[in-house]
């Protein structure tokens, strides 16, 4: 047998994504659409965002620009993101230096990552993580150190966390507003964030593309906004949250100039730029008035509080989220100890999906008691994945 066809016969994957297998949320998926389930595993809306980006997104087809964007994205974007971090957080941010437009926050991740980690160099993931993050770190072949927050209220373990970072420690990635357990980080645990990567010379990533879903009057606080910040952090967000169009992948990093250079840099070689018609539409979205946020925000309380009291009459342990769309239960109070096979007899039995948490620590014996339910979904279709979990109970 030749090399070349000895080659083609073995797995094609490269090793170190071998482990990944498919992600969870197809799995899930899958599953929820061959069993007719309600399907609450992927966060996804099963609403369209407001018709009039969807309008302005038709004129911008029909009218133009239809060719490829200025690679950190179209002018009229990246002004209204500049615009919206003003108004949001006070910040004044250069759309020419320090705004780039990428295929969704993953994107953004991606390139961040892959613009600043060299081989070997660490990176600190805080479980329970977002899916993408240890595979990208993967990509960019950095090591990985994991430092846990635990149930029920996550606190960030700061001794762990600072005998965590160590000469090679590149970078530190936090998701605030946190998915999948709904954590919104205090000041003080931001501001503890960025002095150890000040300390230790180290990049902090936060993905806040919950920014706009805190609840209970708390108020998120973007990691730029903190002294020290300017100096070692990236923001990366999304419109798919924000405005509920999960499909047109647009997300965003914001960081100095120096830092967008990096996210730059891999961005022009990974996809070089987003779609401009989509991105100008997007545009006009930025600048909704104070109103379509506050009513996103009341929205979202609504569907949380039905949830989470309609799980509670089910007998559930329920985790209330302070922030993002997903709530977790622990299946301990329905007498189940394992996640995984919790939420494969979920759709076939109960006509319902839901994720299990063990996938998002790299320990998977952590995690095993939470499953996690969103509730970006039409009122309609929560409830009928509770009056289902109902029967299914009864
Ligand atoms: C924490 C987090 N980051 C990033 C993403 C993906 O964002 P995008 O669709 O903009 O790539 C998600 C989607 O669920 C998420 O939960």
């Amino acid at each position: 047998m030749t090399k070349a066809r000895n080659q083609r016969d073995r797995e094609v994957v490269v090793k170190a994504l071998r482990p990944f297998g498919t992600s969870i949320f197809t799995e899930m998926t899958v599953l929820a659409n061959r069993h007719g389930a309600v399907n609450l595993s992927q966060g996804f809306p099963d609403f369209d965002g407001p018709v009039e980006i969807r309008r302005g997104a038709a004129a911008a087809i029909v009218e133009g620009p239809n060719q490829y964007a200025p690679s950190h994205g179209v002018p009229e974007i990246r002004q209204a993101i500049a615009r919206k971090m003003k108004r949001f957080y006070g910040l004044e941010v250069d759309p020419d230096q320090e705004i780039t437009v990428t295929s969704g926050a993953t994107e953004a991740m991606c390139a961040t990552l892959l613009g600043i980690l060299e081989t070997g160099d660490e990176i600190i993931l805080l479980e329970p993580w977002y899916d993408a993050y240890p595979p990208v770190a993967t990509m960019a072949r950095a090591r990985i150190r994991y430092v846990s927050m635990k149930p029920p209220d996550f606190v960030l373990p700061r001794e762990e966390l600072s005998r965590a970072f160590g000469p090679r420690t590149k970078a530190v990635v936090v998701n605030n507003p946190q998915n999948p357990c709904g954590k919104v980080y205090t000041r003080e645990e931001l501001e503890f964030l960025i002095s150890l990567c000040l300390e230790h010379n180290a990049f902090l990533i936060a993905d806040e593309v919950y920014e706009h879903m805190v609840y209970d009057g708390r108020s998120h606080v973007s990691i730029l906004t903190l002294p020290g910040s300017r100096d070692c952090a990236v923001s990366i967000s999304s419109t798919a949250k924000t405005f509920s169009m999960t499909g047109w992948k647009i997300g965003y990093a914001v960081a100095s100039p120096k830092l967008s250079r990096a996210v730059r840099m891999t961005h022009q070689f990974i996809t070089f730029c987003g779609q401009s018609p989509l991105q100008k539409a997007m545009a006009l979205a930025m600048d909704f008035p104070d109103r379509y946020y506050e009513e996103l925000l009341a929205d979202y309380t609504r569907r949380r509080d039905f949830l989470c009291e309609a799980l509670e009459d089910l007998g559930c342990r329920v985790f209330a989220p302070q922030g993002a769309y997903y709530v977790l239960i622990d299946i301990r109070s329905l007498g189940w100890d394992d996640d995984a096979a919790f939420c494969r007899m979920l759709p076939e039995k109960a006509g319902v999906a839901a994720i299990p948490c063990s996938y998002f620590w790299k320990d998977r014996s952590q995690g095993r008691e939470l499953v996690r339910f969103c509730f970006c979904k039409k009122d309609e279709t929560l409830e009928e994945g509770i009056r289902r979990l109902r029967r299914w109970r009864s």
